[in-house]
């Protein structure tokens, strides 16, 4: 895995940024798998920067969000649908039929098939080139709590205590958090050619730490990133904190640039 670790948020942003630039150039009609929270705001700002001001060119890019909150309309301003449209796709030339974010409202007797449209979909378009992704407090990628199969496909799933608390600063109480989401599944991440991880600040070090670096376990669902041939973890110091190979990680940053070439 490459870890890089860099000096501030703006830092990992514009990095994380220059990943998705470099393939949108190579490949323009390529397929982008897209995270919500926090942490990839910076990535987003920058990719509207990159479009408005470098003309780089979303017109057939193809996006597949990781998953929605069940129970919240693509209207509802918390649905991931919603935050997707603000503060990405809405400064973009993306076409808005290429975006897919998992639909909430999806009655409970169609989820099966819906979910297994979605993976599909996503098939269909030739797989996911690269995907971005967060960690959750208590180690999730997607909506993948802990105790998830790591050989979970997209699905109706229930949120964890410890997530419905995080997130509840996006609603006005956690009462108002849904209790369910549809997520794609670890083994669907893992079919992503690419992975972009992002992870910032102090609170998520010692998660970090033992996705990065501890055994591959159920428990910690951004472990088995650790099974993937082509992960960049893009790391603040704060979040590298616990890493207990920091000194490599930096040494082999340093040898890539005199190599020319990333060093997986
Ligand atoms: C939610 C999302 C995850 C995201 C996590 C972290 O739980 N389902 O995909 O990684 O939030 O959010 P933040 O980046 O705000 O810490």
């Amino acid at each position: 895995m490459r870890v890089l670790i860099a000096k501030d948020y703006e830092k990992i942003s514009r990095e994380a940024a220059q990943i998705v630039y470099e393939l949108v150039r190579r490949k323009p009609n390529c397929v982008l798998g897209l995270a919500t929270g926090s942490t990839p705001l910076g990535l987003y700002r920058e990719l509207v920067k990159m479009h408005k001001e470098e003309g780089l060119d979303f017109s057939n890019v193809k996006t597949f969000n990781l998953d929605e909150y069940y129970g919240l309309s693509p209207e509802h301003p918390q649905s991931y649908r919603y935050f997707m449209n603000e503060n990405l796709f809405k400064g973009l030339n993306i076409k808005m039929e290429n975006t897919m974010v998992p639909d909430g409202s999806v009655k409970i007797g169609e989820l099966e098939q819906y979910c297994r449209r979605y993976e599909e979909l996503i098939k269909q378009a030739g797989g996911i080139d690269l995907q971005v992704l967060g960690i959750g407090g208590d180690g999730h990628i997607a909506f993948n709590e802990p105790g998830s199969s790591l050989g979970s496909r997209t699905r109706l799933v229930a949120l964890d205590e410890n997530t419905i608390e995080d997130n509840s600063r996006f609603f006005d109480s956690s009462a108002d958090v849904p209790r369910f989401a549809l997520s794609m599944g670890v083994a669907t991440i893992l079919e992503a050619k690419e992975i972009i991880f992002l992870a910032t600040g102090a609170k998520k070090a010692d998660v970090v730490a033992k996705a990065l670096e501890g055994p591959v376990t159920s428990m910690i669902t951004a472990s088995a990133l650790q099974l993937h041939p082509k992960v960049t973890a893009i790391l603040d110091e704060d979040a590298s904190d616990s890493l207990s190979r920091v000194a490599f990680y930096r040494f082999a940053a340093d040898a890539e640039q005199k190599a020319g070439a990333r060093l997986f």
